[in-house]
């Protein structure tokens, strides 16, 4: 059996072209099960895996916690809010007490950039990192390159722009790693005090206008304005943002090709993104959705194998 060269998915920049290749493969054979009558398969029946969230979630945690369940696995979830977090416990201590209870795997979601390497320097067990602050979102960009390769037929060679608030955000981060991982030629749009400094050293193009970015690319990844991580103004309002850096459907109608729409939610309706354009022919923001439990069943099953 091919295996990952990694034990814990700690980010996407850890991983090889061909751990994703592997991680896409057997994504591939679990999201025929999930389209069978029986979604559920016994691959992880002896495992038991903590779902560890200290930052809010909708999507990445439901998502982790479906694909547990149809593979089997033994499941429990934690939340910061209500725990002893909040009676001063320190985060080793938090996940020890977990792993004490026979646990076999983490998955940890955190709003401290790192906080899971962290973790991997003194727990045994393998973790998943589901977003930690603004550094990383591994399976996010697995997720999101695997709806390019389903819709567009393979992610080498596409041409993709992440627009937005590019600075706060760890989902551009990994996405950057997956997409040149895998050969696409990626840009980034924003306005220049939402695009980090460094940004041109990952290799990308950066593009102010936001037009510009739609006529170019193949696929345009918009992501939200993350105002929980702005400690200061960034822009001078959202009307102004979405005047300069919004997208409607009237825009992708008019460009002279048809382009892919993704969107990792949550969506901020009517600021980056109109209803129109979300909800269009363009998006694939649900099938990003749907594909995420085949892409964590993959993740989950591939670490399993490496304990
Ligand atoms: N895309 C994503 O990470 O969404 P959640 O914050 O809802 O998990």
């Amino acid at each position: 059996m091919q295996e990952l060269s990694v034990r814990h998915l700690l980010g996407i920049k850890d991983i090889t072209a061909e751990d994703i290749q592997l991680i896409f493969e057997t994504a591939d054979n679990f999201k025929d099960v999930l389209n069978r009558p029986i979604k559920k398969v016994p691959s992880l029946r002896d495992i038991t895996i903590a779902n560890v969230f200290f930052e809010n979630s909708t999507r990445t945690r439901l998502s982790f916690e479906l694909a547990e369940k149809r593979l089997s696995a033994d499941v429990i979830n934690f939340s910061s809010s209500g725990s002893s977090v909040k009676k001063g416990e320190t985060l080793l201590d938090t996940v020890n007490n977990i792993l004490a209870m026979k646990v076999d795997m983490i998955v940890m979601r955190h709003s401290s950039p790192g906080a899971p390497h962290f973790l991997s320097h003194h727990i045994n067990a393998n973790i998943v990192n589901a977003g930690d602050g603004t550094h990383e979102h591994p399976t996010q960009a697995l997720l999101d390159s695997f709806s390019i390769r389903e819709k567009l037929g393979d992610v080498a060679g596409k041409k993709v722009v992440i627009i937005g608030d590019i600075l706060h955000s760890r989902v551009a981060l990994s996405n950057i790693f997956a997409l040149q991982k895998l050969g696409a030629e990626v840009m980034v749009c924003g306005p220049v005090t939402l695009l980090p400094k460094y940004i041109r050293e990952l290799g990308v193009k950066v593009e102010f206008d936001v037009r510009k970015a739609l006529a170019w690319c193949d696929v345009a990844n918009v992501l939200r304005i993350q105002l929980e991580r702005q400690q200061m103004k960034y822009f001078p309002s959202l009307r102004e943002y979405t005047l300069y850096y919004g997208i409607d459907k009237k825009m992708l109608d008019s460009l002279d090709k048809e382009i892919v729409l993704m969107h990792p939610g949550p969506i901020n309706r009517g600021v980056e993104l109109s209803s129109d354009a979300a909800d269009s022919h363009h998006s694939i923001i649900l099938n990003q959705v749907e594909n995420g439990v085949a892409i964590r069943m993959a993740v989950l099953y591939l670490l399993a194998s490496k304990q």
